[in-house]
């Protein structure tokens, strides 16, 4: 089965093209095609993402992004003569530019043999969201293919389940799914969001605390901000606080660890972010040494957070498998808290990452999550043209 999956949440426009195959109770995906353009040099002026520019970034790269990943799969062939697609499902696209480029897309090539279109649905950003759904649904209809929506935060749990085969020399992009032992608790930490989620089987959520004000991913973008360092900061922030942790000594710099402590599942990460403004305030001038402390400091207090609320979801949930997944889940410092109480606290409980390929915003994680839901008949169908953008969509 081949699967187009479209990823347009946030700020990462992408487009990948799975062949899945289902032998012997193993699950594989050979990655075919994956496109992925990456909007962050243009938000970085905003010190954030700018959901109107998102929105037109993805209406210009959707269809060459397509267009690359259809073509490195070899499924896109010219057509002999312009063809009589139907256009009906073209109206939902509202830019104009946009609607053209598409129709003159499934114009010039014959039907690709993909059998299912998927595509992030939410939640993300509700303008960004519609640009792929309009898309997708678009496609499906004129070649007549079924559109599933597929819940962004899904995507990110079903990432720490892909396992990167060796690449030999025929098959390079081929994952194969880690079969998790329920119960599940996944912690979802990315830009949008932060949350830990109790899966009793497959596709069956509870939510167990989220956070009430920013995410972490944001946290770390606005602190970077703070300190002058660029747009997304997560990376920058983790490269400060290792040169400063490699001068070693005590760090002069003191942060909270808001809600550490209390008997919630839920986060803050807004206060900590405010207590690094104040303490760059403190200072006239902020010298390298400076920066670097403070990004190491709220480092540990952001992955002192992150540890102690999944300690405590582990223990109240009984949970066999830590499944952690979002950009932030890339950061080092946050894994090696991680492997620490799991080694420490849980031996039991097996913890999994996605591949530093994966930890980012992809199509290949929306691909794989659809096909699961699929495999296990619980697609998100609707009616055609019916699938509908939900910014806050929840996975619970
Ligand atoms: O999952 P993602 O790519 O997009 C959303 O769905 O939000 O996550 C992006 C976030 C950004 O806030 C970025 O700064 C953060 O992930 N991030 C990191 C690291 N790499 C990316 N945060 C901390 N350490 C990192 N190494
Ligand atoms: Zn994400």
């Amino acid at each position: 089965m081949k699967i187009l999956a479209i990823e347009t949440s946030c700020d990462e426009t992408a487009v990948a093209v799975l062949e899945a195959e289902c032998a012997s109770e193993k699950t594989a995906f050979t990655v075919l095609g994956n496109a992925l353009y990456s909007q962050a040099a243009k938000h970085a002026e905003y010190g954030g993402v700018y959901p109107n520019l998102a929105k037109r970034e993805h209406q210009e790269n959707l269809v060459p992004l397509t267009v690359r990943a259809l073509t490195e799969a070899n499924l896109l062939q010219s057509a002999p003569k312009p063809t009589m697609i139907n256009h009906s499902g073209f109206g939902g696209i509202r830019d104009e530019a946009f609607r053209n480029a598409s129709i003159d897309f499934v114009n010039r090539y014959t039907k690709p043999d993909i059998d299912l279109i998927a595509v992030t649905s939410g939640p993300g950003l509700e303008p960004a969201l519609w640009t792929g759904v309009s898309f997708a649904e678009a496609l499906g209809a004129a070649w007549d293919i079924p559109v599933v929506g597929e819940n962004h935060m899904e995507g990110h749990v079903v990432s720490a389940l892909l396992e990167k085969e060796a690449a030999d020399t025929v098959v390079m992009n081929r994952y194969s799914i880690r079969e998790p032992e329920f119960p599940v608790l996944s912690l979802l930490i990315s830009g949008g969001h932060t949350e830990l989620v109790f899966a009793g089987d497959w596709f069956e959520y509870e939510l167990v605390g989220r956070t009430r004000d920013d995410a972490v991913g944001e946290a770390f973008d606005k602190v970077a901000r703070i300190l002058g360092l660029p747009y997304p900061g997560g990376p920058e922030v983790a490269k400060a606080a290792a040169s400063a942790r490699a001068r070693g000594g005590k760090n002069p710099v003191q942060l909270p660890r808001p809600m550490a402590g209390d008997d919630t599942g839920d986060f803050s990460f807004s206060g900590l972010k405010t207590a690094a403004l104040y303490l760059v305030r403190e200072k006239n001038t902020l010298s390298e040494e400076d920066i670097g402390n403070v990004a190491r400091e709220f480092e540990d207090a952001a992955r002192d957070v992150l540890v102690a609320k999944t300690a405590r979801a582990l223990e109240a949930t009984g949970a066999k498998t830590l499944a952690v997944g979002g950009g932030v889940s890339a950061n080092i410092h946050i894994r090696e808290g991680l492997e620490t109480l799991i080694a420490d606290r849980f031996p039991d409980v097996a913890l999994l990452y996605p591949g530093t390929d994966l930890t980012g915003d992809n199509a290949v994680m929306i691909g794989a999550a659809a096909y699961l839901r699929h495999q296990a008949g619980k697609s998100k169908t609707s009616p055609k043209g019916g699938l509908a953008a939900k910014g806050s969509l929840s996975l619970a």
